[in-house]
């Protein structure tokens, strides 16, 4: 029996390998980590992580070939297949810091496959990491033990939180790259044949290592851009009296443009998307191209404007002021169907509305209280480091409120904002809102889920984004 094991149980590796299990029957699948409460939660009903269909993949093969365990050195020794999972977030000190990746967490992990390994074994980024990590790998795993041969493979994962399962089931292509020698070759092949079990083979693309670390990063880039290049035309909408969903319409039906991934919103969060992209501009500055990182750079700039320009606008449109006025905020995760706050809008949005002295009402069907009070008061980048760092500022913290639902929320309040597009909130009575809420009564619409012509009609003052007033 192939024994395969993932270090690092979090968004990737706990539903990857739930779906190689479940797809693979004949394969030992382990994953370990050093979080004695992620496996323990892995090992309950309440999965650490909130992802539609997981729950089923995991009672389905958990106890028979999928185990959760924090013997981290017992399962890697014995595994003839490694996945590091392991998080790479942005440094924040040091060398790079604010841009380049912490490789911390990928050393340790490789420093201890060395120390424990008495077989050969293959060894698979799963982790979005720079070009040419694999090299870095392979030094730490070749010079540490003896006797012993590694193979290590790039295999980046390109699933998105909220469908994680729909694209591990289904994806668009699985991409591994590899050393290009007889060996090599070997051990593409041999994580080829896990795949193929459910994915067809002209899904399973193969390249060199750099190509597969790259085009890692290169997605990520492009379909971040593609969200900054529809918020930028919401900006010129709003100038001009033209409507972004019409214009983003238009310019998707060319298809050689593509009607996905044009939905202008107070922009993007999540965990990778703004930590790549600094990793790219990092990469290209360390290699003098200058005018590149600067071009890659500005995807990030043109989110940052989008956030701010949404606080800007409650602001000024509430007659400049909204000190002491009560404003809900619906939705804190960075988009639906996930309780993943990492990088969320809402951080900067909740913080620019604090430091305007609002008070905050938050509401969000997936996120608990205390994550939504720690984001608020940490430090950018902190989020994913959370071994090391204290909360730095939890002053503002006492002007919000966490509620249990959308109507206590907007109970009194002077505005609303949405910032995640929870169905839920499609489908809210607000009639019902409006009038228990202080009038004049707002809508900030962040994500354009709500039907305006409706709400103006109930008498709600409403702004969506890239669209006329
Ligand atoms: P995560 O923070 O949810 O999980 C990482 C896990 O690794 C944590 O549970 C941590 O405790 C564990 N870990 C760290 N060092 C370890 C060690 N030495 N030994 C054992 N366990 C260790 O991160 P994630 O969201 O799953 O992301 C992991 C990687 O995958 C990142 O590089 C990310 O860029 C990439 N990625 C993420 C997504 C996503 O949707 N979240 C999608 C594609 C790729
Ligand atoms: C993204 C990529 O889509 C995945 O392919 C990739 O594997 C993953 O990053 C990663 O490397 O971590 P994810 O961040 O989970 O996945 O979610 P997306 O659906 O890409 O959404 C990212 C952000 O963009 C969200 O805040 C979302 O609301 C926003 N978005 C998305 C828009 O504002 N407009 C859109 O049209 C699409």
């Amino acid at each position: 029996m192939v024994k395969i094991c993932c270090i690092g149980a979090g968004y990737v590796g706990g539903p990857t390998m739930a779906v190689i299990a479940l797809k693979c029957p004949k394969i030992l699948v382990t994953v370990v980590d050093i979080s004695i409460s992620r496996i323990t939660a892995w090992n309950s009903d309440q999965l650490p992580i909130y992802e539609p269909g997981l729950d089923e993949v995991v009672k389905q093969c958990r106890g028979k070939n999928l185990f959760f365990s924090t013997d981290v050195e017992k399962h890697v020794s014995e595994a003839d297949i490694i996945f590091v999972s392991v998080n790479t977030p942005t440094k924040t000190r040091g060398l790079g810091a604010g841009k380049a990746p912490e490789l911390t967490y990928w050393e340790s992990a490789a420093r201890m496959i060395a120390n424990v390994s008495t077989s050969n074994k293959i060894v698979v980024e799963k982790s979005t990491v720079p070009v040419k990590t694999a090299e870095a790998v392979e030094r730490i795993l070749t010079f540490n033990s003896s006797n012993i041969s590694y193979q290590i493979l790039s295999n980046p994962e390109f699933l998105a939180e909220g469908t994680a399962i729909q694209d591990l089931l289904n994806p668009d292509r699985v991409l591994i790259g590899g050393r290009e020698t007889p060996d090599g070759q070997k051990a593409v092949q041999a994580l080829k044949d896990v795949y193929s079990h459910w994915v067809p083979e002209d899904r399973i693309i193969t390249t060199n290592l750099w190509s597969a670390e790259l085009s890692k990063l290169a997605a990520n880039a492009f379909l971040a851009q593609r969200i900054s290049s529809v918020n930028a035309m919401s900006a010129l909408c709003e100038a001009t009296g033209a409507n972004v969903s019409q214009v983003s319409n238009a310019v998707g039906k060319d298809t050689r443009i593509g009607p996905k991934f044009l939905n202008a919103s107070v922009g993007f969060g999540g965990s990778c998307f703004q930590k790549d992209i600094l990793n790219l501009v990092y990469i290209c500055e360390c290699n003098g191209l200058t005018e590149v990182a600067k071009y890659w750079e500005q995807v990030i700039k043109v989110n940052d404007y989008q956030k701010n320009r949404f606080v800007n606008r409650v602001v000024s449109s509430m007659f400049n002021t909204v000190s002491g006025k009560k404003i809900a905020i619906l939705g804190f995760a960075f988009k639906k169907d996930t309780g993943d706050t990492r990088e969320t809008p809402a951080i900067d949005v909740c913080r620019g509305l604090l430091g305007d002295k609002a008070w905050l009402s938050i509401y969000d069907p997936q996120v608990a209280e205390d994550q939504i009070k720690k984001d608020l008061s940490m430090n950018k980048f902190d989020w994913d480091h959370p071994v090391h760092l204290q909360p730095s500022n939890t002053a503002a913290v006492n002007q919000v409120s966490i509620v249990g639902d959308a109507y206590e929320a907007t109970k009194d309040a002077h505005g609303i904002c949405i910032l995640t597009e929870w169905d839920e909130f499609k489908t809210l009575d607000f009639q019902k809102i409006f009038d228990n809420m202080k009038k004049p009564a707002f809508v900030f619409d962040g994500r354009n889920i709500v039907n305006v012509k409706k709400l103006r009609e109930i008498g709600f003052i409403v702004y969506s984004i890239g669209k006329p007033l």
